[in-house]
């Protein structure tokens, strides 16, 4: 059970020896950002951050146009989706749409909540207005799916709709957003820092008293600096150019893919989701290769695998590698 629990289905290591690459993660592969990189190391770690992260919630509120009450930051937005299930004032059933992002539903299973998994668009439509929480991801991790109907949900949430923007700064051509979505940012994809662990929430309410629910510093100094240091316009400029290549990098990657005969679904971000057949035997295989890829069985997808944009080179093994591993596998 425990071993369940800690299982490695997202990102980090999984135990097994250092990958020579690595398609499993999400995050920017051509980063680490260098301009955000600059901003940690002008962090001062001798002293505790602001324990209010008065400048910093400052900063996001005005980037954001909203006031710096409606900010709250944490240990990385899995930690914030933590605390929102805990926050008595949205205490109730959970909604969401599968496959998604496994942390919502791991929040509710050990808050006891319930937990309601709708089997279509129309039923969480449905389920909203009586819902106290409800997630939405966009674009979706693993499906890549972007909901053209997020402004209908925002009108029909009984409780909070949160829009979950963690690779939204990786698309092409981002959706516009209902005014009234709360909506977590975790700036370390984008930016390829996932190793920082810090992100933050944007409501459309006053957070103090959410803010209040987390422990003293739950972002330390380089959090901070990471949160900052995504709002400079330099760090943005590096963005917007890693992200027409990463664009560039994942179209090649689905042509490679489609070139073995297999049916692809490509986000509009860095990652698309491959049909693989049996998605944990090749995954198995393909480690055995130093080819680390994301398994989608834990998301209901047994046939599937998740993989991220990666530099040329990388794609081009792994295709080779994918190409022998079906040959056996069949
Ligand atoms: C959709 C989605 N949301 C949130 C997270 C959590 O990211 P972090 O805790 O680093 O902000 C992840 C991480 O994989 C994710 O895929």
């Amino acid at each position: 059970m425990i071993d369940d629990v800690l299982k490695p289905i997202h990102g980090g290591p999984d135990g097994g020896p250092e990958p020579l690459y690595d398609f499993s993660t999400n995050a920017n592969a051509l980063g680490p950002n260098p301009v955000i990189l600059a901003h940690l190391r002008r962090a001062d770690p001798s002293r505790y951050p602001d324990p209010l992260y008065r400048r910093l919630r400052q900063a996001l509120a005005e980037a954001h146009g909203v006031a710096p009450e409606q900010v709250a930051v944490g240990t990385g937005t899995s930690e914030l989706i933590h605390r929102l299930a805990r926050w008595n004032y949205l205490r109730g059933p959970i909604l969401l749409l599968p496959p998604t992002f496994s942390e919502y539903a791991r929040a509710a299973r050990a808050l006891d909540l319930p937990l309601w998994e709708a089997r279509n668009p129309e039923e969480f439509l449905h389920l909203l207005p009586r819902s106290s929480l409800a997630f939405l991801c966009v674009p979706n991790n693993p499906t890549g799916e972007v909901y053209p109907f997020l402004e209908e949900a925002s009108r029909r949430a009984g409780g909070a709709l949160v829009l979950d923007l963690a690779y939204h700064d990786l698309m092409e051509d981002p959706p516009p957003l209902p005014q009234r979505a709360w909506r977590l940012y975790s700036p370390n994809k984008a930016h390829g820092l996932t190793g920082v662990r810090a992100g933050y929430l944007v409501a459309p309410l006053d957070l103090t008293h959410f803010q209040h629910l987390a422990p003293s510093w739950p972002v330390s100094v380089y959090g901070e600096a990471l949160l900052l240091g995504h709002l400079d316009p330099e760090a943005r400029a590096w963005l917007a150019e890693s992200r027409s290549t990463l664009h560039r990098l994942r179209r090649l990657l689905a042509q490679g893919l489609r070139g073995l005969g297999l049916e692809v679904r490509e986000s509009p971000a860095n990652f698309l989701l491959v049909r693989v057949g049996e998605a944990t035997a090749v995954a198995r295989a393909l480690r055995e290769r130093g080819i680390r890829v994301r398994d989608a069985t834990s998301f209901g997808l047994p046939q599937w695998l998740r993989l991220s944009a990666q530099p040329e080179e990388a794609i081009q093994v792994l295709i080779e590698a994918l190409e022998a591993v079906l040959a056996r596998v069949d």
